[in-house]
């Protein structure tokens, strides 16, 4: 188990587009991080400055083109603003980052994911 915790960022908008929204935490956390995780899908929690704890799909990489890799979390029951800063506590290695082909088996995997969070 290990967590990161950092100033969040707008993402894409994508996730929101496919139905599962996520919280971007600033990619330069992953550089002050000792030991570098694996890349892929966590099953995990994520902690708000109020507090409150969310079990999360979290997900890190790919490295975007500075090489610094995408940090991200869709929290479960999550309703609200995006907050200004979270911590993500990574728990179990789920399986590793894939592309898909087609945006329904991306929304099937990622529904697969959610269910052992
Ligand atoms: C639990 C979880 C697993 C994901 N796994 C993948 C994956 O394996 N491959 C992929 O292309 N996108 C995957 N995604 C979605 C992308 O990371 C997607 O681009 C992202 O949610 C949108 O980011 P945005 O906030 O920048 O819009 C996953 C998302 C979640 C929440």
């Amino acid at each position: 188990m290990f967590a990161i915790s950092g100033r969040v960022i707008k993402g894409e908008g994508y996730g929101r587009k496919i139905g599962f929204p996520t919280v971007n935490l600033d990619r330069r956390d992953f550089l002050k991080l000792k030991k570098k995780p694996k890349f892929g899908i966590y099953a995990g929690k994520v902690i708000l400055p109020t507090g409150r704890a969310f079990r999360a799909g979290l997900v890190i990489g790919p490295r975007d083109k500075k090489g610094l890799p995408k940090l991200e979390a869709h929290l479960l029951n999550f309703r609200g603003r995006t907050p200004a800063r979270a911590k993500f506590i990574f728990k179990k290695f789920l399986r590793p980052f894939r592309k898909f082909s087609a945006e329904k088996a991306l929304k099937t995997q990622i529904q697969k994911d959610l269910k052992k969070c």
